[in-house]
Order: C-alpha cells, then sequence, then structure tokens
C-alpha cells in the first residue's frame, strides 16, 4: 500500500507505522488519519503481526490535529463529522497491542493520540502536552479524560489549564509512560518490547489487554469479576497448556494461538 502520510514496515512479528508529515511536525490531517486505519485494518487482518509500534520522528511524534485544516471549520462542520472521534478512535479498537514510541513533541491530538495507545515508551527528549487552550480550544481526542487517568487531576489539569508541556522524566514520574530510554534506541527499544509480546500467545495477549482496558470501564469489583471470567476461559486454550508445560518441563513454550 501507498501511503503520504505515514511509512509501514514490518521487523519480524512487528508492525510498524511511523507518522511521517516532516514540514507539519506530523500534524494528524484527515488523510494522515485515514491512512493510519488502513495501515492498522492490514496489520489487524496479518496473522504474522503480534504488535503494532505507532512512532514518529526524533522531533516530533505529533504536534496535534492539523491547525491549519481545522481553523476555519464551522460548528456543524464539526457536528456533523463527529470531529476527532471518528477515524482516530481506530486506534482504540485495535485488538493487537500498540506500543506509542514518543521521540520529541506530543502535543494536543498528539498526546491523545499516544495516551490511545496501550502503553508508552518515551525518547530521553519526548515532551508531552494539551496545549489546545492556548489557540482557543480544548483537547477533543480524550485529552481530559486519559491525562486525567494517566496523572491525576492536578498535574492533567494544570497541563489543560495552562498548555505547560511535561517532558519525558516528569511524564514517567507520573506514570503516563511506561519507561524512558535514549532517543537513538527508541525504535529499537519498542520494537524489542512488541516483539516480546508478539512472541507470546495472540489470544491470551488480547484477553489481556482486554482485562487491563476494563479497569478505565468498571468499578473494582466489576473489572475484578471480569478478570475472572477472563482468567478462568485462558484454562480452555492450547496454550495456557502449552505455557504451563512448558515451565514445568523447563523448556521455551512454543504457542500455537489456540
Ligand atoms: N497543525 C498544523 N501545522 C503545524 C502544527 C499543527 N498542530 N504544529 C506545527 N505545525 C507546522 C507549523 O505551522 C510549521 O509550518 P510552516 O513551516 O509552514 O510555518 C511547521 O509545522 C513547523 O512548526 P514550527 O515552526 O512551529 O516549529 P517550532 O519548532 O518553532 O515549534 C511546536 C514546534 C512547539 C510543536 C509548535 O509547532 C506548536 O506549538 N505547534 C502546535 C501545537 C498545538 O497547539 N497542538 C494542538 C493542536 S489542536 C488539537 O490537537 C486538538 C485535539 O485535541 C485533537
Amino acid at each position: 500500500m501507498a501511503f503520504e502520510n505515514i511509512t509501514v514496515e514490518t521487523r519480524g512479528n512487528v508492525g510498524v507505522i511511523a507518522l511521517n508529515r516532516p514540514k507539519a511536525m506530523n500534524a494528524l490531517c484527515a488523510a494522515l488519519i485515514s491512512e493510519l486505519g488502513q495501515a492498522l485494518d492490514a496489520f489487524e487482518a496479518d496473522d504474522s503481526i503480534g504488535a503494532v509500534v505507532l512512532t514518529g520522528s526524533e522531533k516530533a511524534f505529533a504536534a496535534g490535529a492539523d491547525i491549519k485544516e481545522m481553523a476555519s471549520k464551522s460548528y456543524m462542520d464539526v457536528y456533523l463529522a463527529n470531529f476527532i472521534t471518528d477515524g482516530w478512535e481506530r486506534v482504540t479498537k485495535c485488538r493487537k497491542p500498540i506500543v506509542a514510541a514518543v521521540a520529541g513533541f506530543a502535543l494536543g491530538g498528539g498526546c491523545e493520540m499516544a495516551m490511545m495507545c496501550d502503553f508508552i515508551i518515551a525518547g530521553d527528549n519526548a515532551k508531552f502536552g494539551q496545549p489546545e487552550i492556548t489557540i482557543g480550544t480544548i483537547p477533543g481526542a480524550g485529552g481530559t479524560q486519559r491525562l486525567t487517568r494517566a496523572v491525576g487531576k492536578s498535574k492533567a489539569m494544570e497541563m489543560c489549564l495552562t498548555g505547560r508541556m511535561m517532558d519525558a522524566a516528569e511524564a514517567e514520574r507520573a506514570g503516563l509512560v511506561s519507561r524512558i530510554v535514549p532517543v537513538a534506541e527508541l525504535l529499537d527499544e519498542a520494537v524489542k518490547a512488541a516483539g516480546k509480546i508478539a512472541s507470546l500467545s495472540r489470544p491470551i495477549v488480547m484477553l489481556c489487554k482486554e482485562s487491563v482496558n476494563a479497569a478505565f470501564e468498571t468499578t473494582l469489583a466489576q473489572g475484578v469479576t471480569f478478570e475472572r471470567r477472563l482468567f478462568h476461559s485462558t484454562f480452555s486454550t492450547e496454550d495456557q497448556k502449552e505455557g504451563m508445560a512448558a515451565f514445568v518441563e523447563k523448556r521455551p513454550a512454543a504457542f500455537k494461538n489456540r
């Protein structure tokens, strides 16, 4: 597939999508969001792919939704198009895990896109922010919700109300990113993490992702019950038998994704 706003490659069992609008700091225009959806559809349908890495450049993961594209839109334009929901949420619907590898600016919709992924590994030059307030609007792709859940009310409120950016160290302390790596090693580290996931049982990985995500939608009691049901269901798989037998027999597991 030929894309103009992203690049796509595979590294072993990992699909790598890089946002690629260098002249616009990878601003997330409609064409890019559409291409991203197509690339995710293709990786989702490809049995050889077990996980995806979403990245940008060293300078910018993405500096937000495309301001030039949206500046003159009317209320009816954005309302009727359900602007920002449609297309963007494809990332949250992916059943295969998506690791965000974030270097440079992840601002506005860029920060929101990273937070839609399953976890974020940050390059040491990463900067996260929700600067929409400084251009007369508010986050519109989940920033006020996902950032608040990730870092708590005080930090999220300050960032959304002032537009202040967090550097990688602060983002790690706050729990927004799983870890920081030198920017030169970012993609390799993210591919390594995604490769580890891709080497495990596909259905068990998907169940695990579903269970962690339930934590954001349920009470603790409901979430724990949901987890227990999924845990029980793993005992119906060949891969649970294989994984536990391999441990007991002191050999590597050969998962069959069954
Ligand atoms: N949309 C469109 N174009 C953008 C852009 C964006 N979000 N961010 C950067 N660009 C463009 C700039 O206009 C510039 O283009 P020209 O060369 O044609 O002028 C080019 O990218 C390079 O940017 P700068 O010259 O500004 O680079 P810099 O190094 O001085 O600053 C920056 C980098 C701090 C990221 C700055 O570009 C910036 O503040 N960008 C906007 C950040 C922002 O407000 N994001 C929120 C967008 S709204 C949103 O995302 C809504 C939502 O919730 C979904």
